[in-house]
């Protein structure tokens, strides 16, 4: 790569994908206790030319823009375009963090209240989000609203991409919703595959509706339980990375969502992962887009 023209380019989750960054576990290690505690990878978004650092929301993540710099620098120094920005960094006082909102002794059953209700672990302090929280459909930035971004930091990301809609939405199934990449899943153009237990409330359907597309369920994960010392859910399923509008990577193991991908006419490549699921997640989890062919697009004419 390093004689190669690097180019930052990327407006959607499915456009064909020329460079990207695949994170590697080195120096990793377990995250000290903290109110809101999870850790998972990417921290960063991008649009043409745009690599936006994310302010993150748990205190173990506040250095991890660091480890991405040298690779930035490079893509700085290559790409004349490139626009490499920031957005403030959060103090991570406790006043982000609703004081034992993650305590045991609260149930399964309060917590699908909390977050149909949209209380979570994080409060409205100052803007919070995670890149993971965000999908990119061309002119449209669909965020969800959990424990990782809260209101402000979708109202920052408004302000931010004025040329874009940003459209803040929620998975009232979801007890932990942290990242949307285990959630909701666009395929290709038109097509979304939606965890059947976090599924998108009507109300918010529409827009998706309206403009022709069509939101599937997910087939199940083939797992009854994540790895060990993994902080996600089986649905890492579907946390698969998209190649081109025909290909999609799928974990090995994951044969379910492997043969429904199949059947909807992608071509599937498995890819062994579950081993790494410890270190920060599956394939979308771990790999951060800089290049993918095409322009923006208007996909959501009918807002
Ligand atoms: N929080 C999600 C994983 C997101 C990659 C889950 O555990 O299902």
């Amino acid at each position: 790569m390093s004689n190669e023209k690097i180019i930052v380019n990327s407006w959607n989750e499915w456009d064909p994908l020329k460079h990207v960054i695949v994170g590697k576990a080195d120096g990793t290690c377990i995250p000290a206790p903290e109110p809101a505690l999870d850790a998972k990878v990417p921290e960063d978004s991008d649009m043409r030319g745009e690599i936006l650092e994310a302010t993150m929301s748990y205190r173990c993540r506040w250095f991890e823009y660091l480890c991405y710099r040298p690779l930035l620098k490079k893509y700085y120094n290559s790409d004349p375009n490139m626009r490499h920005e920031s957005a403030p960094k959060p103090r991570l006082t406790d006043a982000d963090y609703r004081k034992d909102y993650l305590s045991d002794k609260i149930g399964i059953q309060k917590r699908l209240e909390w977050t149909e209700k949209k209380y979570f672990v994080t409060t409205e302090e100052e803007p919070l989000f995670d890149a993971a929280d965000v999908l990119r459909f061309g002119k449209d930035l669909v965020v969800q609203h959990g424990f990782t971004t809260n209101l402000k930091g979708i109202d920052w990301l408004k302000r931010h991409y004025k040329d874009h809609r940003v459209h803040a939405v929620n998975f009232p199934g979801d007890p932990y919703p942290i990242h949307i990449d285990a959630t909701f899943t666009p395929i290709k153009e038109g097509l979304i595959i939606n965890n059947p237990q976090r599924r998108l409330p009507k109300e918010q359907r529409k827009l998706f509706e309206n403009n022709g597309w069509e939101i599937v369920d997910s087939a199940q994960p083939a797992h009854n339980e994540p790895p060990p010392l993994c902080y996600s859910s089986t649905w890492l399923s579907m946390n698969v990375l998209v190649l081109d509008s025909k290909t999609v990577c799928v974990e090995k193991s994951e044969i379910y969502q492997a043969e429904q991908l199949d059947k909807l006419g992608m071509e599937v490549l498995p890819i062994e992962l579950r081993d790494a699921y410890a270190f920060g997640g599956g394939l979308h989890c771990c790999t951060a887009d800089v290049y993918r062919e095409g322009e923006l697009k208007d996909y959501f004419p009918k807002q």
